[in-house]
């Protein structure tokens, strides 16, 4: 069966769809590999994005979403709340919808029934309501702080007013700790690419038509460990048809792309940052945050337009202050922890409290020692692209072309945006206090805390158990023997003997 066969799409854009250029088989989808979500493994062109066939593809369905999207509607136009520029920028991110929706309520309502059992008898058998609960629970979604029932969408995603659902920012960068959802906390339980799978099932079996991530996400994996995504190379695979002036080139030589999963950082630290992004290659300005929305059918004149609004956001994030640890802390500890920090961990992370400072360094690869794979991801044709282009206003905006290493972030707040590091790989604090003892593969709960080691609550392993087959399932496991994913690194707390690393855990609720 062909995508022509099963996917009911418009014509043209089912033209646009390379079926016959003898590569056969390629664009070939059952429906049990859609539903299992084994989608890229025996296709070609995931299991080797090099190759000559992964670039065409790229391009030819670069043109099938040009024409898909240019016959949506047009953006509703909405009017921002009136006051700060931050208010504004919040109010944008839950109304403006910078992309065509992804799927729409009934599709929604319906997602369960690709579900494997026993979870789909379990929410057959569940009221509306019950279901609904387990449908956001399942893929990740949090229910918006100002919805707390999840009546309409979850927070990251913005109706349209006919039913229709648009994915935004706060997708990612909107998640929970201990339960409580927090914009601008990131998103550790999205579970992306088992959404979209499943959204594409179902419009299929609607006889729907597919949208913009129901196809990039039979070209790259969305994410291969519920939690973190895989965003960075998102950005380089938008970015890949543009020039630098952000005109659109179907021609243009698509890089060798590197999949890894990222896990997003919290967006209080942002304000205290001179740059953004795990190496901080990138300026603090509202452009590079315009990455994100790079779809071919945005002109650089509608770039232009929206730029206003993503500084308005850019503030929004910069005003985001850092969560209270809401348990219980021994103050005594926590100030003999405060000295021992001071003395071992602030000449790369600051000082916090009134008199707080923080000079953001970047910490070369081989004295930090954490996953390589982003650094190397990122490559220096990518970053020279951004800085000879719009998105730096011609370089205007430093780029850094060649960072060395990662940058020691903030660590405000620290205790509620577990898991840690960039690649999201050690579930706790007392985990990153303890490198010979990070779990090689662990598995959260859902609103677990852990209030003894700070962090998440999770199930440890050797390896993902073998009974373990669905992808679904697999996914909530993170296996740090994958590539990009490895927990290793950071021993910059081994040299402290276990009354010190006790204190240093209790000062770190308190920042
Ligand atoms: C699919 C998930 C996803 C979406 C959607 C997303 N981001 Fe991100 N974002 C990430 C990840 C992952 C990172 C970390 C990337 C890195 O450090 O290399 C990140 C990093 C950032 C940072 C840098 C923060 C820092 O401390 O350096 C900012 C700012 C940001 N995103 C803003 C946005 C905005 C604005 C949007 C919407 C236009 C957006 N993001 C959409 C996942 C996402
Ligand atoms: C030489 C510089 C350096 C020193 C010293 C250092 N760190 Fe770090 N730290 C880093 C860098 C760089 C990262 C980011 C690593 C990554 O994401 O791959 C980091 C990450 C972290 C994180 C995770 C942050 C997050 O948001 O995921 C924590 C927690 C942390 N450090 C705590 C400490 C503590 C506690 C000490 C002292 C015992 C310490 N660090 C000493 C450089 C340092």
């Amino acid at each position: 069966m062909t995508i022509q066969t099963i996917c009911n799409c418009p014509e043209e854009w089912i033209r646009a769809i390379p079926l016959d250029d003898g590569v056969p088989d390629r664009v070939t989808i059952s429906r049990a590999a859609i539903n299992d979500g084994a989608i890229y493994a025996g296709t070609p062109l995931l299991s080797n994005p090099d190759s000559s066939y992964f670039r065409s593809s790229m391009q030819k369905l670069t043109i099938g979403l040009c024409l898909f999207i240019a016959a949506l509607p047009l953006f509703p136009k909405v009017s921002a709340e009136d006051g700060s520029a931050a208010a504004r920028g919040f109010s944008y991110l839950r109304t403006h919808q910078y992309l065509p929706p992804d799927f729409d309520d009934d599709v929604f309502a319906s997602l369960w029934t690709v579900w494997p059992e026993p979870d789909r008898s379990a929410a057959e058998a569940a009221n509306a309501g019950e279901r609904r609960r387990r449908t956001f629970s399942w893929y990740g979604l949090m229910p918006s702080p100002d919805d707390p029932e999840g009546t309409g969408p979850a927070l990251g995603y913005v109706p349209d007013g006919q039913g229709n659902w648009a994915m935004n920012c706060l997708a990612c960068h909107g998640g929970k700790v201990a339960g409580k959802v927090i914009p601008g906390l990131p998103n550790s339980h999205t579970a992306l690419q088992t959404l979209t799978e499943d959204v594409r099932a179902v419009k299929l079996a609607q006889g729907k038509a597919l949208s913009h991530l129901d196809f990039g996400s039979m070209q790259m994996p969305l994410n291969t460990t519920n939690g973190t995504t895989n965003s960075v190379i998102f950005g380089i695979a938008l970015g890949a048809f543009r020039n630098p002036d952000m005109t659109v080139d179907l021609s243009r030589k698509v890089p060798k792309l590197i999949h890894h999963d990222m896990d997003a950082p919290p967006f209080w630290n942002v304000k205290k940052k001179a740059s953004l992004y795990a190496d901080g290659f990138s300026p603090k300005t509202a452009r590079p945050l315009m990455q994100f929305i790079l779809l071919p059918r945005v002109t650089p004149r509608q770039l232009e337009l929206w730029e206003p609004e993503f500084g308005d956001i850019l503030a929004w994030i910069e005003s985001v202050e850092s969560p209270r640890y809401p348990f219980e802390v021994d103050r005594p500890l926590a100030t003999r922890g405060e000295g021992v920090f001071i003395e071992n961990c602030s000449r790369c992370h600051g000082t916090y409290g009134q008199q707080g400072k923080y000079e953001q360094q970047t910490i070369p690869l081989d004295e930090i020692r954490t996953d390589s794979v982003r650094l190397r991801a990122l490559s220096p044709e990518h970053r020279n692209w951004m800085k000879r282009g719009w998105l730096s206003r011609f370089g205007e905006d430093h780029v850094e072309t060649d960072p060395a290493g990662y940058i020691a972030p903030p660590l405000d707040g620290i205790w509620a945006s577990a898991p840690y590091f960039h690649n999201g790989s050690v579930p706790t604090l007392w985990h990153v206090m303890h490198s010979d003892s990070r779990p090689a593969v662990w598995k959260r709960t859902e609103d677990g805390y852990d209030r003894q080691r700070i962090g998440l609550e999770v199930e440890e392993f050797g390896q993902i158990p073998s009974t373990i087959t669905v992808s679904a399932y697999r996914r909530r496991y993170f296996d740090t023997r994958l590539p990009g994913k490895s927990s290793s690194g950071h021993n910059f707390p081994d040299k402290l003997d276990e009354t010190e690393k006790r204190s240093v855990l209790e000062y770190l609720k308190t920042l």
